[in-house]
């Protein structure tokens, strides 16, 4: 990433936990991934892994699957199993960045509990913060790479050719929850159950809140800097 003083870069510490929080479309995923790379620690997406075991028809993701398609979150035990599997895989021994989990304050306390069992803990939740127009807009325009995963907006972000991933020629295609009515529930769903994460992590001192607004280079430049504070 250019522009970054070595003063303001974020190294990794030996075992990062770091957990990102924001509403759907604020920017998570894109952010979570380019720090990933960095860090060289993974980015562990639950939404991810559900709409792949929903893609492969597992006993999980037919679970999952009418939750998702109505924009409500899946229970919590199922993605609290999902996260304490992928936490005990080898490559997420020198750290990891969380996207999309905890989602509720039961997941929350969940987390907490596994990594003390593990002698582990967050170091801090990146909170990104966007209006919700801006929201609206981000959902309504995002198209992924059937494929690779890759994320584009068809504004914002748009891939050379209309339609097929910069990446590998995949098709791109909408996601069935970023349809209007399911993304107005999911908001309503963050205001009601994942928000109040929020106090949750302020309250153990663990929040760092960064704008969303501006370039993706920007935010993730703004997210390094907030981390070596
Ligand atoms: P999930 O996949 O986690 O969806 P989400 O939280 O709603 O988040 P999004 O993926 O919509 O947005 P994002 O913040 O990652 O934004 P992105 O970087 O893509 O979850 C989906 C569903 O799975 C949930 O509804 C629930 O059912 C279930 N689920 C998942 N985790 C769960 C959990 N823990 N508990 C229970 N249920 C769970 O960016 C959005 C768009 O904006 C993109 O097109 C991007 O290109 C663009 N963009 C990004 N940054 C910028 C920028 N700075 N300027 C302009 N455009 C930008």
């Amino acid at each position: 990433m250019s522009g970054l003083r070595a003063e303001d870069e974020f190294m990794a510490e030996a075992d990062t936990g770091l957990i990102f929080l924001g509403p759907p479309g604020a920017g998570k995923g894109t952010q979570a991934k380019i720090l990933s790379a960095y860090l060289g620690v993974p980015q562990i997406s639950t939404g991810d892994i559900l709409r792949s075991a929903v893609r492969e028809q597992t006993p999980m993701g037919l679970r999952a699957k009418s939750y998702m398609d109505s924009g409500a979150l899946v229970p919590d035990e199922v993605v609290v199993g999902i996260v304490e599997e992928r936490l005990s895989e080898a490559d997420c021994s020198p750290g990891f960045i969380l996207d999309g989990f905890p989602r509720t304050v039961p997941q929350a306390e969940a987390l907490s509990e596994m990594l003390n069992r593990k002698g582990r803990a967050i170091q801090a939740v990146v909170s990104i913060t966007v209006n919700e127009d801006e929201l609206l807009a981000r959902i309504g325009g995002r198209r992924a790479c059937q494929n690779c995963g890759k994320v584009y907006h068809i504004q914002n972000e748009p891939p050379r050719k209309e339609g097929v991933c910069d990446l590998c020629n995949g098709p791109l295609y909408q996601r069935d929850d970023d349809k209007e009515e399911t993304m107005r529930r999911r908001l309503e769903e963050y205001g009601k159950k994942t928000a109040p994460l929020i106090d949750y992590y302020s309250r153990q001192r663990l929040l760092v809140e960064v704008a969303g607004i501006g370039s993706i280079e920007d935010i993730q430049q703004n997210i390094r800097k907030a981390l070596t504070r």
